[in-house]
């Protein structure tokens, strides 16, 4: 029997890593198998992976010496940063460089990292349609991640550089499902105007990462964007009122109101929907659905993954 290739997965725990391990454990046949990283091997998600004969290590990305352990004999790692547990984009630069040097240090073969679009690309600091925020960034949580590609690009790294989209499982927790407003019905809300957005259930995310892994020679070296359907805030509200049963109408609003609702990140979230918005047709593109579903046969639609989880969206 030939060794299978071990893939080290930071967030195993979570939604993207957790998304590629689960790939893995649910082919018989594969190549790979998984090693979960997690700060606490004793948490109850970490024994339950263990009860699975998961191979469970402790790292934090914050430290090195221990992500250098963590990917020792690895053939792949899963790389991804945890924005919005600190909402700090010099920690996720650090978070990232500490991955990509523990990844050079113990000769990782592919490396998938995380990412998204340096949105200063297109809306320079000095360009007022949105504010610049944190003094240099206009999107936080994307530029960060973007300015750490080079990390990995200048340490030559195996990398594939994996664009994803926003979940629909924010619609579960991150408090962005249909709200009743005082007239007692549901609205959902969005800044996209009729521009689409492109969406994805979180665990696909990782079963297109091991489509990845799967077909390394393809994907080394190049930018790949997932997502499981491209759709209005208009078309979602009309799948949600279908599958939920109940009338739920598209509330439009603009992305400076968006901005101001005071919740932690709403302005750059704010940022994240006008550039969505307003670059409709790059964004869309970077995203291109036949290539998720070449990854991922299985990916779903906002349909398929409404109906397994409508019963998880708080509705009140
Ligand atoms: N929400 C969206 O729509 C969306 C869309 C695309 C991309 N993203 C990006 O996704 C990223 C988060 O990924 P996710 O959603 O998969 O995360 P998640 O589900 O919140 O999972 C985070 C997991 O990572 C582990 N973790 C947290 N801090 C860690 C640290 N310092 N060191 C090591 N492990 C740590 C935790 O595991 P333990 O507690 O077991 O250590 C946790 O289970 C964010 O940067 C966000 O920008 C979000």
């Amino acid at each position: 029997m030939t060794e299978k290739k071990i893939i080290a997965i930071v967030g195993a725990t979570g939604a993207q890593g957790g998304g590629l391990l689960r790939a893995i454990l649910s082919d018989k046949n594969s190549d790979f198998t998984a090693r979960a990283i997690t700060r606490d091997i004793n948490s109850p998600k970490a024994k339950e992976l263990a009860k699975l004969g998961v191979e469970v290590v402790a790292a934090d990305v914050d430290n090195l010496e221990s992500l250098k352990r963590a990917f020792k004999d690895a053939y792949g790692a899963y790389c991804v940063t945890f924005f919005w547990e600190h909402f700090s984009p010099e920690k996720e630069i650090a978070h990232a460089t500490n991955m990509a040097n523990a990844a050079k240090f113990t000769g990782i073969k592919h490396v998938i990292w995380s990412t998204f679009e340096d949105t200063r690309d297109r809306v320079p600091l000095g360009d007022n349609r949105m504010p610049t925020l944190m003094g240099k960034y206009k999107v936080p949580h994307f530029d960060a991640k973007a300015e750490a590609n080079r990390v990995f690009t200048s340490l030559g790294l195996p990398t594939t550089f994996l664009l994803t989209s926003f979940y629909w499982d924010n619609l579960i927790y991150f408090g962005m499902g249909p709200k009743r407003g005082t007239d007692g019905k549901f609205a959902f809300t969005l800044p996209m105007g009729s521009k689409k957005l492109p969406g994805i259930a979180a665990e696909d995310i990782g079963k297109c990462a091991y489509g990845i892994f799967r077909n390394s020679r393809e994907y080394i070296g190049k930018t790949v964007g997932i997502a499981g359907e491209h759709l209005t805030g208009s078309q979602m509200a009309a799948e949600l009122s279908k599958v939920l049963g109940k009338e739920v109408s598209y509330n439009e609003v603009s992305p400076d109101a968006y901005r101001s609702f005071g919740f932690p990140g709403a302005e750059d979230l704010g940022n994240m929907f006008q550039f969505k918005r307003d670059f409709e047709t790059e964004y869309c593109s970077a995203r291109n659905l036949d290539t998720a579903r070449s990854l991922n046969p299985s990916l779903q639609t906002f349909n398929n993954w409404l109906t397994q989880n409508k019963g998880r969206i708080p509705l009140e």
